[in-house]
């Protein structure tokens, strides 16, 4: 991870009013975090780093839902327009979407396991990108990189949007980061809280009022 864009535990982020804010989430939120134009603005500079770090080997990216959604297609669009535009060479790309549902096993020891997505064997041999919306305690990437190692790729590498600065990290650390952020709860650009706020188009911090509306 190397230039990735570190917001600070003292940072207060912007206020809701400097901004549009859909009605139905005016009450919920604390602060704006990271406004969508600098996501953007940071997933085009993510975007020339994978382009220049993988050649022209093809790269497999996958998407993991649902929170990645929204980076993972403006990153694939940006790599996309590299490939159109540079002219000396391409990375050819393949897409694939996969879901993670995580459970408990009869020995309590928690387990990841993967829904939707091709056939697992289509990465043997490949570059593998996995693209995510948050690196938390960092479980569950170990476990998906875990499952991935099973089926022999070339290469994995994680670009994750946000890595979170948690206490109860396990210390892993994505190849690509957009931000690095404290340990508040965000939504937003696709991020939930219990399937809420994915609609909403900046990063902000959720505050108690929408904890509370929509814990279940
Ligand atoms: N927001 C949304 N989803 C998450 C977060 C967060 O802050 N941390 C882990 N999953
Ligand atoms: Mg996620």
């Amino acid at each position: 991870m190397t230039n990735s864009i570190k917001i600070e535990d003292s940072y207060q982020g912007y206020s809701l009013d400097s901004f549009c804010i859909p009605k139905h989430y005016e009450e919920d939120l604390e602060s704006v975090l990271i406004p969508y134009g600098v996501i953007h603005d940071r997933i085009e500079r993510i975007a020339k780093d994978i382009f220049v770090d993988f050649g022209k080997e093809p790269l497999v990216a996958i998407c993991v839902l649902k929170g990645g959604y929204k980076f993972y297609t403006d990153l694939i669009d940006k790599i996309n327009s590299l490939n159109r535009n540079q002219g000396e060479r391409s990375v050819p790309l393949s897409v694939d979407f996969i879901r993670l549902r995580s459970y408990q096993n009869d020995k309590s020891v928690g387990t990841i396991e993967v829904i939707g997505g091709d056939n697992m064997e289509s990465v043997k041999g490949k570059n593998v990108l996995v693209v995510e919306d948050i690196i938390d305690t960092g479980r569950t990437m170990k476990k998906l990189l875990g499952l991935l190692e099973e089926f022999q790729p070339k290469c994995v590498k994680v670009a994750s949007l946000l890595l979170k600065r948690q206490p109860a990290s396990n210390g892993y650390i994505p190849e690509y980061c957009g931000f690095e952020i404290p340990d508040k709860f965000v939504v937003g650009y696709a991020l939930d809280f219990n399937e809420r706020f994915r609609d909403l188009h900046h990063i902000c911090v959720v505050n108690n009022n929408g904890i509370n509306k929509y814990k279940v």
